[in-house]
Parts: structure tokens; C-alpha cells; sequence
């Protein structure tokens, strides 16, 4: 199989990496700066040996090379700097990502769509709005990483290993994402066992300012190790038709009470992308938290198309 990236910046070259290194599949790594990618890809290509794959990575500023992907993932765009919020980013993403999806899907028609650039559930709608895909083959990464992020935060506080703990978080990327704390586990055991309400108020805070955090102590960009890693499990979880539960930021079509918007829902995802939404049966807070989340992603729609 093949897997292309648009955008061979921090995220899209990590992510190159990611797949190149567990074998998923080949890469094509795609940029505007010339030559940029080319070069990524021959210094992935030579540590093949070392790492011990044979997976092929080009790299490219042509969409013509990307033909005949199952799946394309779009980074392509502006990341934050301190103090921007993911939707000061709306404009100038909008036009590279409704450009790229339109791109790559002439040629790779069969392709599922993954959109990882921000903010993240506006340019996933603009891509689905875009390529007039399916909405089984067109998706956003964004709850993978939360819930990742609040996992961590989770597993610092009590001191366990970070994979023994689970957890979701759905809706929209961003300050307004709704963190399921009372579904939260350490190997099956709800945290709200664990760790007192006050605690979980502020881990879940933590995570709701994941990526702010990092922008703010790194000054240049955002996180991508960790974004990469959650791309890496949505690609993996298609290219193996593993059908793994996942959030995964989603056009709906009526579950949980909303129509023709992009949020994070739980989706199965195996090789013809999203196999089905998981509706949940939520409180009111939570599904409130959904709704807000989906009414300030609207209104973002809608101000990228002014
Ligand atoms: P970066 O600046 O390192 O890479 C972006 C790349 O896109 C650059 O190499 C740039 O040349 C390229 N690019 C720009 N316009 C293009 C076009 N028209 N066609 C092809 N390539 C183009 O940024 P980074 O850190 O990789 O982040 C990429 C995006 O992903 C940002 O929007 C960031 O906010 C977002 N992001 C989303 C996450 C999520 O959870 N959904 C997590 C982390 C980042």
C-alpha cells in the first residue's frame, strides 16, 4: 500500500517516519518548497537499513507521483505560534487545504482522507465540502491525541503506566473539546475511584490546553511527535482493517442530535474508513459540551467562507 502526506513539515515528516518504520506501507511525501521533501525522503530512505525496512519513501512537489494512494494525510499548512488560537489559523489553511484535498484526490480517487491540520474539524469539513467524498472516507485526527494527552496527564497523577490507562475525548479540536473523565480508566478501573473530583477538574484542564502548553514552551510550532503517533494508529487501524474504536473527528449526519457538521465522535475505523459511529449515551453536561463545540465549529465554516 501506499500513503501519501501533503505537507512534509514537523507532522507530515514525523509521520513519514512513523509509517515508513512500523512497515504500513510506502510514503510519498509531498511539499510546495522544492526539494525540501526530496530531501526527507532520501534521509528516511537511508536509514532503512539500520531500522530494518524496505519501504520505499519518495518525496515530491507534484501531485502526479502521489497517484493510486489508499490513503492521503493532510498537514499542509500554517501551525500556531504563542498566543494564536488554532482558529486564528482559519483562512490561510483553508485555501491550502481545500487546494491540496482537490489535488490528491484527482489522483487517487480511491483514496480515504485524513486531515490533521488546524483548525482541525473546520479544514476536514472543507476537504469532505471539497472532494465530495463519502463521509466513510473522509476523516479528522484530533481526539486520538487528546485523549493520548489526557491519558498521560492521567498516568503522571497516579504514577501507572501510561498505556494502562484509557480514555476518550470527543468533540471539536480545541478549548472546547469534552474529555469523558467518568468513562476514564486505569486498566478497567473508573478514575473517579482513583483520584478525587478537583484532581480530574485539573487534569482534564491540562489537557484541554495540550497544545497551547507545548506551543508556549517550544515558541516555534506545535507538537508533532505525539500528533504523528496518533495519525500513525488512525492509518494503521484502515491500512490492517483492524476496526479499532477511536475518536475520530467525523461528518455527521444526525447521531447525537447534530447534521452537516465535523466533530469528534467514536468511530470504528477499518479499510473503508469509517465502518460506523459509536453513539454514546452521554449526560447532559457532555452532550451540551458536543454541542457547543459543534455551534463554534459552524460558525468557523462559515467564517472561512465569508
Ligand atoms: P510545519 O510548518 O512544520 O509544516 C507544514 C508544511 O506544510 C510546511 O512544510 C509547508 O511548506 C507545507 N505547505 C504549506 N502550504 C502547502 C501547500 N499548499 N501544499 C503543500 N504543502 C504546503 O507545521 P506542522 O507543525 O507540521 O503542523 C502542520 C499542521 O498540522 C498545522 O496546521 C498544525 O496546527 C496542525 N496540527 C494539528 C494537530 C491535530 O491534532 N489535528 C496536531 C499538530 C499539528
Amino acid at each position: 500500500p501506499r500513503v501519501t502526506i501533503v505537507g512534509a513539515g514537523r507532522v507530515g515528516s514525523t509521520l513519514a517516519q512513523r509509517i515508513a518504520e512500523k512497515n504500513l506501507a510506502d510514503v510519498v511525501l509531498l511539499d510546495i518548497i522544492a526539494g525540501m521533501p526530496q530531501g526527507l525522503a532520501l534521509d528516511l530512505m537511508e536509514a532503512r537499513g539500520i531500522e530494518i525496512h524496505n519501504r520505499q519513501i519518495i518525496g515530491t512537489n507534484n501531485y502526479a507521483d502521489t497517484s493510486g494512494s489508499q490513503i492521503v494525510v493532510i498537514t499542509a499548512g500554517l501551525p500556531r505560534k504563542p498566543g494564536m488560537s488554532r482558529d486564528d489559523l482559519l483562512k490561510t489553511n483553508a485555501k491550502i487545504v481545500v487546494e491540496a484535498a482537490k489535488s490528491a484526490i484527482a489522483h487517487s480517487p480511491n483514496a480515504i482522507f485524513i486531515v490533521v491540520t488546524n483548525p482541525l474539524d473546520v479544514m476536514t469539513y472543507l476537504a469532505w465540502q471539497a472532494t465530495g467524498l463519502p463521509r466513510d472516507r473522509i476523516m479528522g485526527m484530533a481526539g486520538v491525541l487528546d485523549s493520548a494527552r489526557f491519558e498521560t496527564f492521567i498516568a503522571l497523577e497516579l504514577g501507572v503506566l501510561p498505556a494502562d490507562v484509557k480514555a476518550m475525548v470527543l468533540g471539536s479540536h480545541g478549548d472546547l473539546m469534552v474529555p469523558l473523565s467518568r468513562y476514564a480508566t486505569v486498566n478497567g478501573i473508573p478514575i473517579t475511584e482513583l483520584l478525587d473530583a478537583a484532581t480530574i477538574e485539573r487534569l482534564v484542564k491540562r489537557t484541554r490546553n495540550g497544545g497551547a502548553e507545548i506551543v508556549e514552551l517550544m515558541q516555534t510550532g506545535g507538537a508533532f511527535f505525539a500528533p504523528a503517533s496518533a495519525t500513525s494508529v488512525m492509518v494503521e487501524s484502515i491500512l490492517l482493517n483492524q476496526s479499532r474504536l477511536l475518536p475520530v473527528a467525523a461528518y455527521l449526519q444526525g447521531e447525537y442530535g447534530l447534521e452537516d457538521v465535523v466533530i469528534g465522535v467514536p468511530c470504528r475505523l477499518g479499510c473503508g474508513g469509517i465502518e460506523s459511529v459509536l453513539e454514546l449515551t452521554l449526560t447532559d453536561e457532555e452532550r451540551e459540551g458536543l454541542h457547543t463545540s459543534a455551534q463554534s465549529v459552524r460558525r468557523n465554516i462559515e467564517r472561512s467562507q465569508e
